[in-house]
């Protein structure tokens, strides 16, 4: 028996249709979006969404507007082939796979431009980085219309945003996140993690090290700055760009007043050569 082929659907009319069947039998629709090389974590998000809801469609659609120019865009991973076999075997109901024409036909001039909780962290080092993310997926949930989108907590800034923008434009949607997938050392899995040199593959995991270790610093007691920049310190002398290692409350992304406040999440991002990781943890 060959393998089951996941459909997909490249215009809106055919996934508005495929949708429509789908409600029309009673089924509840679950959303994962993604930019298409998938790994396990991915993987996970769409079992999470199988378990909660009776179909489930996956977007792939590697979002131009928010890259800035002097990034990744155009070498960004793309297995489309390789995506879909690995979505039979999560057993993934649809593929929404608009091309750029259909996803921002000409004239397109509309954005969501978030503000709370996309301010500093990502946004400091990618200035217009959430207003591509909160756009696209503001289109992606009134395209597919789901009951509820998964997303990661490896992402957790834009999870937080994507709440908000929920919340805010009063979208009938429930966001799901989903615990950071690792790699046996700790890494947590990205689709960026292809570009690591077998070098920088051996270093990446001490990143979530000095996660782990300033979250504990915290939690004994230790100033917030002293930790952050014993972080900050440990990663460039191991040979990181260090972007930014901040902790932030939980919940809003705000700047932590009060430091006995709880709960508290350490985010970081720093290069190695020319990757850009990220990752957080929770410090409560
Ligand atoms: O996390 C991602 O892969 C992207 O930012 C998303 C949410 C699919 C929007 O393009």
């Amino acid at each position: 028996m060959s393998p089951r082929q996941v459909k997909v659907v490249r215009s809106l009319a055919q996934l508005r249709e495929v949708v429509r069947g789908w409600r029309g039998a009673g089924d509840r629709v679950g959303l994962v979006p993604t930019m298409g090389a998938l790994h396990e974590g991915h993987l996970s998000l769409v079992r999470l969404a199988k378990a909660k809801s009776g179909r489930t469609v996956v977007s792939i659609f590697v979002n131009p507007t928010q890259f800035a120019p002097h990034e990744d865009f155009t070498r960004y991973p793309r297995d489309e082939a390789g995506d879909r076999a690995k979505l039979a075997s999560v057993d993934c109901d649809l593929v929404w796979a608009p091309d750029l024409a259909e996803m921002y036909p000409t004239g397109h001039a509309t954005s969501v431009v978030p503000k709370g909780a996309a301010e500093g962290l990502e946004s400091a080092h990618r200035p217009s980085f959430f207003v591509g993310v909160a756009t696209v997926c503001t289109k992606l949930f009134t395209q597919v219309a789901p009951d509820l989108a998964v997303f990661g907590e490896k992402d957790y800034q834009q999870l937080c945003v994507i709440r908000q923008v929920v919340r805010d434009l009063d979208l009938p949607i429930e966001i799901v996140g989903h615990p950071t997938v690792r790699e046996s050392d700790g890494l947590a899995m990205s689709s960026r993690n292809a570009y690591l040199t077998g070098e920088e593959r051996a270093l990446a995991p001490l990143i979530h090290q000095v996660l782990l270790e300033t979250a504990a610093s915290v939690l004994d007691g230790v100033r917030i700055q002293e930790a952050t920049r014993r972080g900050r310190d440990r990663l460039a002398a191991a040979g990181f760009r260090v972007d930014y290692l901040e902790l932030r409350e939980a919940g809003t992304l705000a700047p932590v007043e009060d430091e006995s406040k709880r709960p508290l999440r350490a985010l970081v991002a720093a290069w190695l050569g020319k990757t850009r990781l990220i990752d957080n943890i929770a410090v409560s």
